[in-house]
């Protein structure tokens, strides 16, 4: 596929990001057929980049985090690039290799691993401080794993950030959220004008 590099400045932090030229053109019609599957990972979404600005300003020097669905992954780079500690998973493998070839460039390290939230495997295993994810309440089935995903590895302390920009599932994750003692907090931004970046802590 035809990819384009970008420069990107996100708070201090100047990266290069790869991606493909026509995200539409990369849409399989098997892949879709077997698990309704669209390359929205080729695209940068508006919450991507609004998440990747909050984690800056959250400087995460020496912190344990993972991205969940990263797709392009700018968050992962962002924190990568600040000295965190990085896992970032998603189950499209070209999203994986992409965001390795993307930390390579940018000459950061992070590990990336193609997993599906639903059954994260060894990603679910661990837990950790600092848990990302934007964009990933456009679909009703992926509210409540990735709720039972969070209780599992954000640790005691710690936080869940979830950016979204207005999904129509979004409401009910949240209240889902607070159903099962999370607390959470919306902060504004304006890339996201609809909706917000959505802090989990544990209640
Ligand atoms: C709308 S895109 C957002 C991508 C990126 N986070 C951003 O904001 O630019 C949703 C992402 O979630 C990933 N995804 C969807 N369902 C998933 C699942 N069950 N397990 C892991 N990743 C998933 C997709 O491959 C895609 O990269």
């Amino acid at each position: 596929v035809d990819t384009v590099v970008e420069q990107i400045t996100v708070e201090a932090v100047a990266l290069e990001l790869e991606r493909p030229l026509d995200p539409d053109a990369l849409v399989d019609e098997s892949a879709f057929a077997r698990d309704e599957f669209l390359p929205y990972w080729a695209s940068l979404w508006p919450s991507g980049v609004a998440l990747a600005h909050h984690v800056a300003r959250l400087r995460p020097t020496g912190v344990r985090v993972v991205e969940l669905g990263c797709g392009l992954g700018l968050p992962s780079l962002v924190a990568a690039r600040l000295g965190a500690d990085v896992t970032a998973l998603d189950w499209s493998p070209d999203a994986v290799s992409l965001l390795r070839r993307n930390a390579e460039r940018n000459g950061v390290r992070l590990e990336s691993v193609v997993a599906d939230w639903r059954t994260p495997g060894p990603a679910a295993d661990r837990r950790f401080p600092m848990v990302l994810a934007a964009d990933v309440l456009y679909e009703q089935r992926n509210a409540e794993p990735l709720l039972e995903l969070l209780e599992r590895i954000v640790e005691p302390g710690g936080a869940a950030y979830v950016a979204d920009p207005g999904r129509r599932h979004a409401p009910s994750f949240l209240a889902g959220a607070a159903e099962r003692g999370w607390q959470p907090e919306a902060v504004p931004d304006t890339r996201i004008p609809n909706g917000a970046v959505h802090v989990l802590r544990p209640g």
